[in-house]
């Protein structure tokens, strides 16, 4: 893998960013209008920050992702459900999913649900819930799907932003064997939030739940009631498709609103090109619906493409870490596509998981979510991939609705732990704090030049937040928040969150929603958290807190401090380490400096420049804490 084989690519990225706008003309023919568009690239990132695209274009998403297929294809699987219980499944026809979308479309509107409407799904990973995806499509609703593993207090968070006065749920989720409160969770949920909601119930694993006869529907109770033909909404392409929630550096997590065609031509165009989709291969994303992986690379990109693509309900490295590979043998999945915090467990679970399987038709690999260490990508390369499948390492994030940088099929040579190339039509830049360009090799700030048609438009409800975020550091760009550098072939290695935001297993916190989650709670004066190295999550979250008068700091409050960020955001924020400290290292103007907290975690002799700190006492106060820390 020496020489360099991507004449198509670079041919085609030339013509990609020469030509934009016929460029991507051209590329909006992949999906199906009702009135067509004239003009693709109607974006500009001046002012008050403008992303439109094929603006006058008018479109459904469920008759492109579903319908289309159905016409031509009714018995081609669509999706593949695999239950967490060994053993079940379910095969989803195009035909039947057409029928289904349609049933549960016409429910909503029997509910009143109507175009425009925000409608919250918490939901565990059933066909319903890609149906109840496609239903809010086909009429025009506003999903904002949250994820199940979440708390009932940032599920109302995110009901309450929304503004959303109607909740698709479940019973209960079933993962790893464990049953997950979902209906109980939502009944907390509206309880703080105090919103008056209609709560649609999925009956799944048939567990006892509250149930109020104001507020809540079973959804068999009404299904039978309606028919499988349901007219579908014409949408313009600039209508608000999805509100998606993401964490960032500061204050509450922010609502990320894709709109409905320029969305739906970037996802299914990247799914098709970066994983060279061919028609009647099975295609599994292992995301959760709750995450943008799960909306663009698990229901709207390989729909759209008339693809067949496994929903796995479960956790593939349990019960024990062959499930995954049974599940790619029994299906013969062809593209696999997961984070490298489940490969590095997988790794260090040990090759022995692997024998005994097969794993023959996978053609491609794929990672999302976070740097993958060159480690886990040649175990992934050689262990899972023989040595025989391309990895596609592709970065992204929820704002950019679709990958950014990734190799794709023509690359070579793939380097481990690089993303490689810029899509087409897409124009990184890579600069240092003065927004200056940056020469190859100088790591520093990564941001895009130009739209694309997948970016997200706005924060719901908050535009000047939008262009805040992401748009006033360097005029006329956006920002992503990342550091990365390019080498000298120009390809991207990107290095991880530059702001106040933690990857924790592929999931994104941001440091200040974690500190205030910590000081919520009456022992806490003040908390500092940050992300430390963690071999299986990449990082994980470690947090200082300073006690009030009268608290003791003893396992059973670091305990209840952990408890409270459980119940605040989730089980998946609660963090590996709680450590109390007389003080935290400032500077005169009272900024926290974590790059010295890092250091001191990492043990490091040469904390830099600590000439601004107020106290520097406080640094042998910490190191004494820290070294009496027993949760590592
Ligand atoms: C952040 C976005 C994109 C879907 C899942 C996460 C990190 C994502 C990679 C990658 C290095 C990556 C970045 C980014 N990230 N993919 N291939 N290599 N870092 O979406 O929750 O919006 O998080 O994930 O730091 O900013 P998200």
């Amino acid at each position: 893998m020496s020489t360099n084989s991507s004449v198509g690519y670079n041919e085609e990225y030339a013509r990609s960013v020469a030509e934009t706008e016929k460029y991507w003309q051209e590329a909006g023919k992949r999906i199906d209008w009702i009135r067509p568009y004239s003009k693709a690239d109607g974006s500009s990132y001046a002012g008050n920050v403008q992303i439109k695209w094929y603006e006058d274009g008018t479109l459904n998403v469920a008759n492109n992702c579903v319908d289309r297929h159905a016409r031509v294809r009714p018995d081609a699987p669509a999706i593949i459900w695999v239950a967490d219980s060994e053993g079940e499944s379910l095969v989803i026809s195009y035909e039947d999913l057409r029928k289904n979308v349609n049933r549960f479309a016409n429910v909503l509107r029997m509910q009143g649900v109507k175009k425009g409407d925000r409608v919250t799904l918490y939901m565990p990973m059933i066909p319903k819930a890609a149906y109840a995806m496609l239903a809010c499509a086909r009429i025009g609703a506003v999903h904002s799907v949250v994820f199940a593993g979440f708390s009932a207090e940032s599920l109302a968070n995110r009901i309450v932003d929304a503004e959303s006065h109607f909740i698709i749920t479940a019973d209960e989720g079933r993962r790893g064997g464990k049953r997950i409160p979902l209906k109980e969770t939502v009944d907390e949920a509206l309880r703080i939030a105090r919103m008056d909601a209609k709560v649609l119930v999925v009956k799944h694993t048939g567990g006892d739940v509250s149930f109020s006869e104001r507020r809540d529907v079973w959804l068999h109770d009404v299904w039978g009631t309606v028919g499988t033909e349901c007219e579908s909404e014409e949408m313009s392409a600039e209508d608000p498709f999805f509100i998606l929630y993401t964490s960032g550096s500061t204050g509450k997590p922010k609502g990320l609103v894709h709109t409905t065609g320029g969305y739906l031509v970037y996802a299914s165009m990247t799914h098709e090109r970066i994983f060279a989709y061919q028609p009647g291969e099975v295609y599994w994303c292992t995301a959760d619906i709750g995450w943008i992986t799960g909306h663009s690379y698990l229901v709207y990109g390989p729909l759209a493409n008339g693809a067949t693509t496994l929903m796995f309900e479960g956790v593939p490295n349990q019960p024990t870490p062959k499930r995954i590979w049974d599940i790619v043998d029994e299906w013969n999945v062809s593209v696999l596509y997961t984070a490298p915090t489940l490969i590095r467990s997988l790794m260090a679970a040990g090759d022995r998981w692997l024998e005994g399987t097969s794993r023959k038709s996978l053609r491609m690999l794929g990672t999302v979510g976070e740097p993958i260490n060159p480690e886990a990508w040649r175990w992934y390369y050689e262990k899972v991939g023989d040595s025989r499948c391309p990895i596609a390492d592709t970065w992204w994030q929820t704002e950019t609705g679709g990958v950014l940088i990734t190799p794709l099929p023509d690359t070579a040579p793939l380097k481990p732990g690089a993303a490689m190339k810029p899509f087409f039509g897409i124009i990184p830049d890579i600069v240092d704090e003065n927004g200056e360009s940056v020469p190859q090799g100088t790591q520093g700030r990564l941001l895009i030049r130009r739209s694309w048609p997948g970016q997200a438009r706005t924060i719901h409800g908050d535009h000047a937040r939008f262009m805040e975020t992401y748009f006033s550091a360097v005029p006329g760009a956006y920002l992503t928040g990342d550091g990365a550098h390019r080498d000298v072939d120009g390809d991207y290695w990107i290095i991880g969150r530059v702001d106040d935001v933690v990857n924790v297993s592929g999931h994104r916190f941001g440091t200040a929603e974690i500190e205030s989650a910590l000081v919520a709670h009456p022992a806490v004066a003040e908390a500092a958290v940050i992300g430390v190295p963690h071999p299986i999550k990449g990082q994980s979250l470690f947090c200082f807190v300073i006690l009030r008068d009268g608290y003791q700091d003893d396992e059973g409050l670091i305990a209840q401090l952990k408890q409270q960020v459980r119940a605040d955001i989730g089980a998946i924020a609660v963090p590996d380490d709680v450590v109390c400290v007389p003080g935290l290292p400032k500077t005169r103007s009272g900024k926290i400096m974590r790059r010295i907290l890092r250091k001191l975690v990492a043990r490091e002799d040469d904390l830099g420049d600590v000439s601004t700190l107020v106290d520097p006492r406080i640094i042998e106060e910490i190191k004494t804490a820290l070294s009496l820390n027993r949760q590592v």
